[in-house]
């Protein structure tokens, strides 16, 4: 039987890595589809080499487009990938469109399918993940949770519980096994810093999409670069929008290309402050004692402010909110951190997945 793991995006690698080692040492076998959703090398590439990933079976090449756009493309190309594959369940990782994708075309195959990243909810239908989440978890056959939350917004929207396994975080396997490499001094010289600084990280189309959005959020971060030295490795995603509102790279704001996994978490792990409005900084920050200011009304991660160093800030109170973390400093990572997040959950994973393709389900 095949395996099958479907990734587009960011993201999606750094959650998938963990699985596909896991899965690799029970000797399961296993083939990676890249959708191509983000293809360009620092969004794609480098994280195959940073992770250790293998090589893909296939390439869909999908690209960018509206929602529908890109949908549409992915549904015909992974159709025709599960047609040819054949696989014997396909695991699909997080909430973006080649996510949502798969497990539709999946469920009208009568293709069995596992979620890695159930039953996160920010409860806001205007987040297109939010629907994607929705959707891929009423029709994944296993949902693998990172947090208790997630179980219960699960039972709440009438998923068996026999369904459901709480592994605890891939995304946080990943960060165990780049410690070693995390070393911030080389990105910080090649990146002219010295002393403290922050790292801001800024992609959601509620903040960077509306021109009036935009500059409101551009604002707050100079009003933190006021403060600190701010180094955003920045998404293409509103990159022009955010220029025009004002964000160009200057002495005490320095924008640069999207880094490289290891690059980038080395970066969060020397600085000061981390501005954010991304799902997964959230966690990382948080496993790392970062101090993280997200810049969003709502996270689907709330686990990261209850058990981290997260906090959700508007953006007007992004540079004061800023102020109080550099003077409280970092926290040292402590038993505080959300259960089973502790390096281990790529092999729960796999051991899940394996016993489910002998035909026994582990009891969850
Ligand atoms: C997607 C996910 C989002 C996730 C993010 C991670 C959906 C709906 N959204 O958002 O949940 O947080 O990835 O990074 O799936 N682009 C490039 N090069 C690339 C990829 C994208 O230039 O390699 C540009 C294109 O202009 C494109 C835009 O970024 O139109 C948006 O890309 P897309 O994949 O549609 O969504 P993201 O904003 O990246
Ligand atoms: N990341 C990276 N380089 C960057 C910014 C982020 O390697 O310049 C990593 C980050 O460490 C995390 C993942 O990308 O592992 C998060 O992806 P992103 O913020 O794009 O998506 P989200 O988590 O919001 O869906």
């Amino acid at each position: 039987t095949l395996v099958l793991h479907v990734l587009g995006a960011r993201p999606n690698f750094v959650k998938a890595a963990p699985v596909i080692s896991g899965l690799a040492e029970l000797g399961v076998r296993q083939g990676l589809i890249h959708t191509g959703q983000h293809y360009d090398a620092l969004m794609s590439d480098v994280f195959f080499v940073d992770l250790n990933l293998p090589e893909p079976l296939a390439n869909l090449a999908v690209g960018s487009g509206t929602h529908a756009q890109q949908t549409a493309t992915l549904l015909t190309g992974l159709e025709e990938v599960m047609l040819r594959e054949q696989p014997g369940l396909v695991v699909v990782y997080g909430d973006v469109n080649s996510t949502l994708a798969a497990i539709l075309v999946c469920a009208k195959l009568g293709i069995p399918t596992a979620h890695v990243e159930a039953g996160l909810r920010s409860f806001d239908r205007s987040m297109p993940e939010e629907v994607n989440r929705i959707v891929t978890d009423a029709l994944a056959d296993i949902l693998f949770c990172t947090s208790p939350d997630a179980l219960s917004h699960l039972a709440h929207e009438g998923i068996s519980p026999s369904k459901v396994h709480l592994v605890g975080n891939p995304m946080i396997d990943s960060l165990f096994s780049a410690l070693p490499k995390l070393d911030p001094a080389p990105v910080q010289e090649r990146l002219g810093l010295s002393g403290r600084y922050a790292v801001g990280t800024l992609h959601r189309p509620a903040n960077v999409d509306d021109p009036a959005s935009a500059k409101e959020l551009v604002d707050a971060v100079l009003g933190v670069a006021e403060q600190v030295p701010v180094v955003v490795p920045l998404h293409p995603r509103g990159r022009q929008r955010l220029a025009e509102a004002g964000l160009v790279d200057g002495p005490a704001l320095k924008i640069v290309e999207p880094l490289g996994y290891v690059d980038f978490l080395s970066l969060v792990r020397g600085a000061a402050l981390v501005l954010t409005d991304s799902g997964g900084v959230q966690e990382e920050t948080t496993m790392l004692g970062v101090p993280c200011l997200t810049i969003r009304p709502n996270t689907e991660r709330p686990i990261t402010v209850t058990h981290g160093t997260n906090r959700l800030v508007t953006p007007a109170q992004l540079p004061a909110a800023a102020a109080q973390a550099l003077v409280d400093g970092a926290s040292t990572p402590s038993e505080e951190l959300p259960v089973l997040w502790d390096g281990k959950s790529g092999l729960r994973i796999a051991r899940v997945i394996a016993a489910w393709l002998r035909g026994e389900n582990l009891s969850p």
